[in-house]
């Protein structure tokens, strides 16, 4: 009994020695302002961000993460920068709300002296000179520490209109030598809604094809507004319609429901493309009930973002701009999985 008792005793000792050195551990305060936690992409992404983190701790080394909602509102969100400076934030990751207002916020956190990962909404040309990033802030990138970890949306609106142009028909359902598509776009502000836009119908130009538009709606990533205006589109235009482009998926879940409720079939009488690759859509894809979506890897951004601001803090060099691919996902890619 006593020899229990002593082993009780000295385990305990061992526990305490280690809790102490854990009591000990350097604790770096993160500061993550999402620019809105109900938009489906960003949510898985904010998840991955707090898990990779967490994962990353050691006994010497943790990580306090401070997750804010910008709830779509510039203001809302500058007053969360104000508070991560205030705060005296080790790192700073960000999703703007308005990549017109980059200048004002770097600004104010370069000056604070703290590094700065901008993630998801790339502050492209939108500089008051029309500037892109890398001239604006040419010393403030290189003296500083700020970096922008995204995806090249070029490509993603271009596996868009490939995997159209790769269908037997090119997507000219009626035959009349012509793809008669309706774009649904996403903030129009954003980079990753003009250039989907542009680029999935500049892959089919560019391939030789000859295209009509329809209708351009902003559906501002939002299921509910993908679903009404996909559903306005068939009821004006019916028939013509050939293929749906939408700029992200949750627009794209909504406008399957609206095309199913419209009597319309995916790949017999309409296509139907999205952006993202949630699991609903991918799952659409393997039912055929979507035409594809193109994979943007939260995982990989995430991760890229978390490394780069583990660099940061351990002081180490950075580069400027951190890119992830963007992968086709057809049904092809799916049933291969
Ligand atoms: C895009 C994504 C959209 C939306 C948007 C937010 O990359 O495809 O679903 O999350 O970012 O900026």
């Amino acid at each position: 009994m006593k020899k229990v008792f002593a082993l009780v005793l000295a385990l305990a000792l061992v526990l305490g020695c280690f809790s102490f050195a854990s009591a000990d551990a350097k604790t770096y305060k993160v500061g993550v302002s999402i620019y809105q936690f109900t938009d489906n992409f960003m949510t898985l992404y904010r998840n991955e961000i707090e898990n990779y983190f967490k994962s990353l701790e050691t006994d010497d080394v943790k990580y306090e993460i401070t997750m804010a909602d910008g709830k779509n509102d510039m203001a809302e969100q500058t007053n969360q920068v104000q508070n991560f400076i205030t705060q005296g934030m080790d790192v700073i990751i960000l999703n703007l709300v308005q990549t017109s207002s980059a200048d004002a916020v770097i600004d104010q956190i370069v000056a604070a002296g703290i590094p700065l990962v901008l993630i998801n909404r790339e502050p492209l040309a939108y500089d008051a000179d029309g500037k892109t990033l890398d001239e604006a802030y040419e010393g403030i990138l290189n003296n500083a520490q700020v970096c922008y970890v995204g995806a090249d949306a070029r490509q993603s609106g271009t596996f868009q209109g490939e995997m159209v142009a790769e269908l037997e028909n090119h997507g000219d359902i009626n035959g009349d030598g012509k793809i008669s598509y309706i774009m649904i776009e996403g903030d129009p502000e954003n980079i990753d809604a003009q250039y989907r836009t542009e680029f999935s119908v500049k892959a089919l130009t560019d391939a030789g094809y000859e295209v009509e538009c329809l209708d351009d709606q902003v559906g501002n990533w939002d299921q509910t507004k993908g679903q009404e205006l996909c559903a306005n589109a068939l009821t004006a235009y019916g028939d013509k319609i050939e293929v749906v482009f939408c700029n992200n998926d949750a627009m794209a879940l909504g406008a399957a429901t609206a095309i199913l409720t419209a009597g319309r079939t995916v790949g017999k009488d309409i296509y139907l493309l999205g952006v993202d690759a949630l699991e609903e859509a991918v799952q659409l894809v393997k039912d055929g009930e979507m035409t594809g979506t193109v994979l943007n890897d939260h995982i990989g951004q995430s991760h890229a973002a978390v490394d780069v601001a583990v660099k940061l803090l351990n002081g180490e060099p950075i580069e400027n701009y951190y890119w992830v691919d963007y992968v086709k996902v057809n049904k092809a890619y799916v049933d291969a999985q």
